[in-house]
């Protein structure tokens, strides 16, 4: 069977028992503060499990997307090591929200393993939790008859609470799980060895294929075990080892999954993929790394095309040193000194069309994306791997300052160069230490984050001083925070009721209670956060930013709310201080001009996206957006700057539809399925709930989710204007505009501009070929004016010789120049010591206000007699509170003080006399 078809069987089986198949959810996640990425299946379900969201069916399964790669689960030090953990890998699942238990998943678990793929059934190994008595938790002896009735006794083993109690992060749903193991080792080896033996013991060749868990609790914060609601099922199996299974393979890495990746690395590197190589093997750091790279491209363009790009903090960071670790094994190891990486993504694209699009349909922006990293990384790479050379270095040069040790006599000069390499190869073998200044230099100047740095140094065989390392990070964190602390009290509840109600959709006025509030330092200044039971106020988000205005109570008091944030579904009102009567009822009032002003920006974004979509093509995607009353901002996939020519017809397009006054269409709450199908734009990796509010402004037009809040109708926009487009990241571009009174005012000064211009030239009929004129004779006149300055000078030239003084042996000239400037000084300069033989000249100018010396001594001068004009124009400088230098025949000075000239002129003498 091929991978698809594999991955096929697994939907269809699951199909006939009976299960609706449901999407992958993005590998990135947003709205859980407890997990970056989908480490699992479950993750998308997590609601429902907690009994927090209702399912839409009580049975489903999919293909899930999932990355290992930080927290609970991180599998990252493995990949390529081995031959069965990756950083992004597919779960396949089946799932029962409070529907069928244990003897179905398990029952089922089997029919399709043995029945469907007809996997051996002796080579099948199966587990269950043992209990834990710290936990309070008993063995889990119903799983156990269970498995009982189709798997032999001595292949049901028990496990523990790591193996064998599944937890999604430090809290959140967890339970009881049994885990279905393969041994494909062969059958002499199976012979000597049991394989129960083997199993959760780490062999390559035994691995767990299949979890299932038995959803029963919820860890809260502290660690308390909350029995949930219902009871669930939760089965994760790995896309890559079941396949590998199945195609008789002993490796994930041999299979049709990832083979067309690896033959493509191998070709463009020139070398070949040796599966069986082990460690030591000349072959194995080349397998490692191909291994590495068809792995890494996976996770990294499956989080970017999901929206995460690598950036220097949180998920951002994590992308970023994978991409990095991939790029170092593939420019040292693999020996690609230009970006290379990059090129996977294409395959990759293509290999998973129809089973997760959102790659394929941004692939060039990925692309892009990388390859942008690439270069970037690359350009300090090389010096970073550097740093490690001069460290092996350092430490054997120091050994041989030490050599010898021990006072010996030697009677050869062979026995003195062997007892030499014997030292250094002494010192190149201990085990090195990585100091963690030099760690920390590596990130920090270099880039090298710092699992990758200790990574180089596992394969050199040395360590890094770790604690070294993380006192310099800790130093610089200290530095930083310092800058920006920030104090958070505690809450102070008033009133119990946590539901908040926004009713900034329908009003900018209501009435509310104050339900909690509590105290905020920043910076030294203090600061108050409101939270309210109803609010009109609109909480920062989706780019637009959050709401100001008053809140007004009974006694007359006003309170400034200077900004609205949201916090885990919570409204905040940022205040500087508390009022009298805080139980009181009071009006919150939204500022009405800034919110009518972001309104109109936030529904231009709607309208600027569809028509870039139209103009520049449908490739365009959002990847980012800021809207407040002043401009909006939106950030965008695209290649190629947007020409004048494209800012201009997507102008259009938007002022069209404004003076086609489109009024307003809000659906507050439509079904995802349905949004989605009647074409709605909807950010790619951004998670949706099942209802969605949809914005629509012309059914043909602009149709796109969102939260935020607009105009009634397109008319109040009044009118749209783009003032600039530039470049923000790889492949993303960024447009700003403005609307409204801010346009028109934009507009006004433009015109005002271009009037005063007009005026000044006494309103020319075409005043752009009027200020080319200017500009043409303005270059003229200053090729003239140059002319004369040189003419000048070299008429100054013969005058100046006649000056010329014999003291012994030298013609000394000391004079002040009528000349603009220090180049027409130096022409001169150049033109005497032409015309007169053994010359010292010092020649000063007043070049508009600024003192100016310059002096020039003949080389013969210079060689014979010592002189420095670099020295002696130091000296002469100080004379007009100056300085300057140049070189023994030729140097210059300015000053400050123009009244020291005169004295310049008698000290030159002084070196002469
Ligand atoms: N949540 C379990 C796992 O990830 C089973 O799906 O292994």
């Amino acid at each position: 069977m091929t991978a698809t078809e594999i991955r096929q069987a697994f939907l269809d089986f699951f199909v006939s028992k009976g299960h609706t198949i449901v999407p992958s959810a993005p590998i990135v996640i947003k709205n859980d503060p407890t997990l970056m990425f989908t480490n699992a299946g479950m993750n998308q379900f997590k609601d429902i499990f907690l009994g927090e969201a209702a399912p839409k069916a009580s049975r489903v399964a999919d293909t899930q997307r999932c990355l290992r790669v930080s927290g609970k689960h991180n599998d990252l030090e493995e990949v390529g090591i081995d031959t069965y953990h990756h950083t992004m890998f597919e779960m396949l699942g089946n799932w029962s929200f409070g529907d069928y238990f244990k003897k179905e998943a398990i029952a089922w678990s089997w029919e399709l393993l043995t029945e469907v793929y007809k996997l051996p059934k002796d080579r099948l190994y199966v587990t269950y939790f043992e209990g834990d008595e710290k936990e309070g938790l008993e063995a889990d002896t119903e799983t156990y008859e269970l498995w009982k009735q189709y798997v032999a006794e001595d292949h049901i083993l028990r496990g523990n609470k790591k193996d064998n109690f599944w937890e999604m992060g430090e809290t959140g749903p967890c339970g009881p799980c049994s885990e279905i193991h393969f041994d494909s080792r062969p059958d002499n080896e199976r012979a000597e060895v049991n394989g129960a033996t083997l199993v959760n013991a780490d062999h390559d060749q035994v691995i767990e294929i299949w979890n299932d868990v038995f959803m029963q609790f919820n860890r809260l914060k502290g660690g308390v075990l909350q029995p949930l609601p219902n009871k669930h099922v939760d089965t994760g199996m790995g896309f890559e080892r079941l396949v590998r299974v199945l195609q008789g393979k002993t490796s994930n890495y041999d299979t049709d999954v990832f083979q067309p990746m690896i033959q493509f690395i191998a070709d463009k590197s020139g070398k070949k993929y040796n599966s069986a190589a082990k460690p030591g093997d000349a072959d194995w750091n080349d397998a490692v790394a191909m291994r590495v790279l068809a792995d890494h491209i996976r996770a990294i363009s499956f989080a970017i095309a999901d929206g995460q790009l690598p950036a220097s903090n949180k998920a951002g960071y994590v992308i970023r040193r994978i991409l990095r670790r991939a790029v170092r094994y593939s420019y040292q190891t693999l020996g690609f000194k230009e970006p290379f990486f990059n090129q996977l993504v294409p395959l990759l694209a293509e290999q998973f069309k129809g089973v997760f699009n959102n790659l394929f349909e941004q692939k060039d922006f990925v692309q892009k994306v990388i390859l942008e990293e690439e270069l970037s990384f690359l350009r300090t790479l090389e010096k970073g791997l550097r740093r490690f050379d001069d460290l092996q270095e350092e430490i054997i040069t120091n050994s041989l300052e030490k050599f010898p040790s021990t006072p010996k006599t030697f009677s050869s000069t062979e026995e003195v160069m062997k007892a030499i390499q014997d030292t250094a190869n002494a010192a190149a073998n201990s085990q090195i230490v990585v100091p963690g200044n030099l760690a920390f230099e590596l990130l920090d100047t270099y880039g090298f984050p710092i699992d990758l740095t200790e990574l180089i140094s596992r394969e050199k065989g040395w360590i890094i001083d770790m604690e070294g390392f993380n006192l310099a990070l800790q130093q610089q964190k200290e530095r930083s925070r310092a800058a920006t602390a920030i104090d958070t009290g505690d809450w102070i509840v008033l009133k119990d009721d946590e539901s908040v109600e926004f009713t900034g959709y329908d009003e900018t006025e209501t009435i509310a209670h104050i339900v909690k509030y509590r105290k905020v330092t920043a910076k030294g200044k203090e600061q108050y956060q409101l939270v309210l039971d109803k609010t009109p106020f609109y909480a920062e988000s989706g780019g637009q930013v959050g709401d100001k205005g008053e809140l007004v109570f009974p006694d007359g008091e006003i309170i400034q709310v200077t900004d609205t944030k949201k916090e885990n579904g919570l409204i905040v009102h940022f205040t500087d201080k508390l009022p009298q009567d805080i139980d009181d009822a009071l009006t919150a009032i939204v500022d009405p001009a800034l919110r009518s002003q972001t309104n109109s920006n936030h529904s231009a974004t709607h309208l600027l996206h569809a028509a870039m979509k139209q103009v520049l093509g449908s490739h365009v995607n959002q990847k980012g957006s800021l809207v407040n009353a002043d401009y909006l901002r939106f950030d965008f996939s695209h290649f190629a700057k947007v020409t004048d020519e494209e800012l201009a017809q997507i102008e259009a397009i938007v002022n069209q539809k404004v003076r086609e006054n489109i009024p307003l269409k809000e659906e507050r709450s439509v079904l995802y399925a349905e949004a989605i199908t009647s074409g709605v734009t909807a950010l790619f990796g951004e998670k949706y709930g099942e209802y969605v509010r949809v914005i629509t402004f012309d059914d043909n037009f602009s149709k796109e989710l969102c939260g935020g809040t607009h105009v009634k109708a397109t008319g109040q926009i009044g009118f749209f204007k783009i003032i600039a487009e530039s470049a923000v990241a790889a492949g993303v571009r960024r447009i700003e505009a403005i609307t409204g009174v801010a346009a028109e005012k934009y507009i006004v000064t433009q015109n005002a501009l271009v009037n005063q211009l007009k005026e000044l030239l006494k309103n020319p009929k075409d005043l752009s070929k009027s200020i080319e004129g200017l500009l043409d004779e303005n270059a003229k006149l200053k090729k003239e004016i140059e002319k004369s300055i040189l003419e000048k000078s070299s008429g100054l030239k013969t005058e100046l010789a006649q000056k010329a003084e014999a003291i012994g042996d030298i013609n000394f000239i000391a004079q002040k120049v009528a000349l603009p400037n220090a180049d027409a000084v130096k022409n001169l300069a150049y033109q005497l010591k032409d015309i007169v033989s053994n010359l010292f000249l010092v020649l000063v100018a007043d070049f508009d206000g600024k003192p100016g010396i310059t002096v020039m001594i003949a080389e013969n001068l210079v060689k014979e007699k010592g002189l420095h004009a670099g020295n002696i124009v130091k000296e002469l400088a100080k004379e007009v509170k100056g300085g300057g230098g140049g070189q023994p025949f030729f140097a210059t000075a300015g000053g400050n003080d123009i009244s020291g000239l005169d004295n310049v002129l008698v000290k030159a003498r002084s070196f002469v006399g």
